[in-house]
This record gives structure tokens, sequence and C-alpha cells, in this order.
């Protein structure tokens, strides 16, 4: 198949295209560099073994053109020179603190820009999507683990409502033109990074998760870890996530490609996650243990938005999809570490 994926040269995206051309898939990858740099998919070429393109030669199993996914033109001439089957959609903007400070920014880039891909695939006469959609869009759950049936909303950032908003989008879309193919994928928390450690999550300033936080502080680039509250009612009192390693993730979706294939009309929803609940304290004793460094931290207030736990039901995502997670904590810090090193030592040499 030919794929367009949206956002292909950022995090999870350049470890789809790794999957997708490992599978013998030809990938188009648009992406306006906001949250990525160009090198990343130069590694996805070079883990591959696959020249990159820049569109001159429509052969080229990987192509590459800097585009935002609101320029319709650019949509458009990609849609007419490549005979695409599918998009893989990830463009988006994903900072929840910041989505609360610039919430326009977010509902246009996110929101207006999923449109804009929308109606050019449709132009296209192409109704195969894939969208990148989050835990966050259930809000506080009654109770864990998470099913997918369970009630969306009670959210607190622009960020997840730009993302519940698109998965309404999408349903109202499947309703009028039911000839439309679309999974809506929800990820937990995905960490972790390809096991060659040249690609990885590589946030510009002092990072908002967890996994690369802590990572930054075993590296010694910042002092310690600042957890945010230990007094949840939780097993040990700090927050506890459903962390997935980003290759499981990308196999999610490449599960969910073959699935949409099968059918002439579907709109889908699955979490992608592991099933399992980690704290905080754990993930630090797993990084300390992945890494052979300490990881200093202090307990400070609870963080605005927070929930206490969740994790994900897996069990529709197994029976439907036959997807399931293989990679276990130690194997996302391991890798997170590995990829930690290997980008500190490549930015050196550039
Ligand atoms: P990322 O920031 O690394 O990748 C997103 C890519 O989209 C970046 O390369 C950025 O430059 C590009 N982009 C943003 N706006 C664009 C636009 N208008 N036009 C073209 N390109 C644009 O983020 P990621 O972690 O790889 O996340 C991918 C998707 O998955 C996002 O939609 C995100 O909201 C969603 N998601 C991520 C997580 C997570 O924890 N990483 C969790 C749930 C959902
Ligand atoms: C995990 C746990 C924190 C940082 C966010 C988005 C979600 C999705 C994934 C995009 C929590 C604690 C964290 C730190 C800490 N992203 N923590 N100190 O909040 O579950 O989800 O990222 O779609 O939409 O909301 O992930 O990694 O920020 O936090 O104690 O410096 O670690 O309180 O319990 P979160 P996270």
């Amino acid at each position: 198949m030919k794929l367009l994926v949206t956002g292909g040269t950022g995090y999870i995206g350049t470890h789809t295209c790794v999957e997708l051309l490992d599978q013998g898939h030809q990938v188009v990858v648009i992406d306006n560099l906001s949250n990525s740099k160009l090198g990343a998919l130069e590694r996805v070429a070079t883990i591959t073994n696959k020249k990159l393109g820049d569109g001159q030669n429509l052969i080229d199993d990987l192509i590459f053109h800097r585009t935002d996914i609101r320029d319709r033109i650019a949509l458009q001439e990609i849609f007419q020179s490549h005979n695409i089957d599918a998009v893989i959609h990830f463009a988006g903007l994903k900072a929840v603190g910041e989505s609360v400070h610039k919430p326009l920014e977010y509902y246009a880039n996110n929101v207006t820009g999923t449109i804009i891909l929308l109606e050019e695939m449709a132009r296209a006469n192409l109704s195969t999507i894939i969208f990148s959609s989050t835990a966050t869009v259930y809000g506080d759950p009654e109770t864990v683990p998470i099913l997918e049936s369970f009630p969306t909303g009670g959210i607190t950032n622009p960020y997840a409502r730009s993302k519940l908003i698109i998965e309404e989008i999408l349903k109202d879309l499947h309703k009028a033109d039911p000839s439309w193919k679309i999974c809506l994928l929800r990820y937990f928390n995905p960490v972790g990074a390809h096991p060659s450690g040249l690609i990885g999550e590589d946030p510009s300033g002092i990072p908002n998760n967890l996994m690369p936080y802590i990572s930054q502080v075993a590296l010694g680039k910042l002092e310690k870890l600042k957890i945010f509250g230990n007094d949840y009612a939780t097993r040990d009192g700090t927050g506890v996530r459903d962390y997935i390693h980003v290759v499981d993730l990308v196999k999610g979706h490449l599960a969910a490609l073959d699935y949409l294939h099968t059918k002439k009309s579907i709109l889908s929803i699955f979490n992608l996650g592991t099933g399992r609940g980690s704290s905080v304290y754990e993930m630090v004793r797993a990084f300390e243990q992945a890494s052979g460094k300490p990881i200093p931290y202090e307990v400070v207030e609870r963080r605005v938005g927070d929930v206490a736990e969740y994790w994900a039901s897996t069990e529709y995502a197994e029976r439907v999809l036959g997807w399931k997670a293989q990679y276990n904590l130690q194997t996302m810090c391991e890798d997170t570490w590995r990829w930690q090193q290997k980008n500190i030592e490549n930015k050196k040499m550039l």
C-alpha cells in the first residue's frame, strides 16, 4: 500500500514509517517541521535502508514534503501525484499546558487542519484514515480499566478537547457518508524508542511528560524530578498511567490498517495501551535499573488537571485487531535510555 503519513517526522510518526517500510509499504510523509527535524526521517531511511526522496521520483519508497496540513493546494498536488491508499494522521500540536495559553492555535492547527485534510481526501476520493486520539478524552474515569464504551468528556484543556472535537467530526462524517473507513486510536502513554537508538522522543525545552523528564535527570541535564503529588488514592500515592512502548503502539496502527482494508464501511474506536498501570515511583525505579543512574526527586504539589490513575482495557483491540502490546516497562526504559545516550552523541557530531 501507499500511505500518506501526516506528522511523519515526529516521535510516533518516525517509528510508524520504520514499521510501514519494513512491512513493504510505500510512505509519503508531510510535516511542517514545527515540532520535529528532517534529520529524524533521514534516520528512518538509515534504519530501513531506503533512500529519502523529495517527491521528484514518485517510485521512491520514502518521500518527504515539507507541508502544513492546512495547505490545500499542496495537499491537492500530493493526492494528484501519488496514488495514496490510506492516511495515517499524526500531525497536530500536543502540549497540554501550552494549549491552555494558546487555545486558538491548537484548534486552528488540530481541528481546522484535520477538516482541510478530510476535505481534500474526499476530493481525491480517498476515504480511509487512522486518527491519533488520546486516552485523555475519557477525562477522569469512574473505574479502571477503561473500556472504549466509557463516556468521553470531563476534559480540562484545549489540546484534549481538540482531539475529542475531531473524533466527533469523524463520527458525523461517517454517518453522513458511510463509504468512509475510519479508526480512532486512543493512545495511553507512549514512551520508549526504536531499539536502534537512532530515533526517539526529543522534546524541545524542559519536558512536560514523565519519561522524557526522568531520562534528562538520568543524563544530568536536569537536577531532579518533581513528582506531582504522592497523596493520590493509588497503591503508593503517586499517579498511575498505562505506559506503552512506541513500537507496540505503532504495530497497533498496522493492525488497524489491515482491519480497515477488510471493510467496506467502518468507524471503530480502539484503546492502544498495555492494560497495566505503573506509578511514578515505579517508573523512577525502573529507569534507575535500566540506566544504572540515580534519579533524585522531590515531591511537590499535584499538577492541575491530573487524574489519579487510569489504564486501558485491551480486550477489544486484542479480539478485533488481534493486536496486543509485547514490551514491558524494562524494555521501555532501556530503549529510552539507549536513545537518550546516542542522541547526545549524535548532536555532538552535528
Ligand atoms: P510530535 O509533535 O512528535 O509529532 C507531530 C508532528 O506533527 C510534528 O512532527 C509536527 O511538526 C507535525 N505538525 C504539527 N502540526 C502540523 C501541521 N499543521 N501540518 C503539518 N505537520 C504538523 O508528536 P507525537 O508524540 O509523535 O504525536 C503524534 C500524534 O499523536 C499527535 O496528534 C498527538 O496529539 C497524538 N498523541 C500523542 C501522544 C503522546 O504522548 N506522544 C499521546 C496521545 C496522542
Ligand atoms: C504521567 C504521570 C504526572 C511529569 C499526557 C497528556 C496526554 C498524552 C500523554 C498527548 C502523571 C506525573 C509527570 C513530571 C510527574 N499526550 N509526572 N512529574 O499527564 O498522563 O498524559 O501525556 O496526547 O494527553 O495529558 O502524562 O507523562 O505528563 O504524566 O510527577 O515532571 O507522571 O503527574 O501522574 P499524562 P505525563
